[in-house]
């Protein structure tokens, strides 16, 4: 059985999650015969010849990056490989209600358009503090580090997807 996940990244962070879940698939699909390859996107010419797909974004904008939905679009939809989505979001947890919203919108938008069977958000990091406009604008209170990251619900959301297979 072979499994991809593949990821777009801009500033490593959504490419550590991806490498994450590719070495808890990896381990725990040793037994079961599984292969696992990590790679981005944009070096990725057809998925038909894997058996599962998990397919990662950082949110941009309130939405995943344009390239992702074009991948997703053109090489996931309609190639009936099952697939899993994460999206890596920094506002979603601890932002206004109305960036939730527009984050989860996008996100069903993009679960239906490749057919994944599950999708989920994960937080994410900033390389540097917002300004405080910025953090007016978005909700988000002064001393929220950084890296929001949670390694554990990573970790068992790969987790669950290798018990399922
Ligand atoms: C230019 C830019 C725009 C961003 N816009 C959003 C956004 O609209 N909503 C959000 O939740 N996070 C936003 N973020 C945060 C990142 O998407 C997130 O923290 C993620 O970890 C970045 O992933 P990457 O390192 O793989 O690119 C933005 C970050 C940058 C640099």
């Amino acid at each position: 059985m072979k499994i991809l996940v593949a990821y777009i990244s801009k500033t490593g962070t959504t490419e550590e999650i991806a490498r994450r879940i590719g070495e808890i698939l990896g381990a725990k699909g040793a037994e079961k015969n599984i292969d696992v390859e990590v790679a981005p996107i944009d070096g990725i010419g057809s998925v038909r010849g894997y058996d599962r797909l998990i397919l990662g974004s950082p949110v941009n904008g309130m939405k995943v990056l344009p390239q992702f939905k074009e991948f997703l679009g053109a090489k996931v939809a309609g190639s009936n490989v099952p697939a899993d989505i994460f999206i890596v979001s920094y506002l979603f947890e601890r932002g206004r209600k109305v960036w939730k919203k527009a984050i989860r919108k996008d996100l069903e938008k993009i679960r239906t358009l490749a057919g994944a069977s599950s999708a989920e958000i994960f937080a994410g990091r900033l390389p540097g503090p917002l300004p405080a406009f910025a953090r007016f604008i978005f909700g988000t209170p002064k001393d929220l580090p950084l890296d929001m990251r949670d390694w554990g619900k990573i970790e068992a959301w790969a987790e669950g997807i290798a018990e399922r297979m």
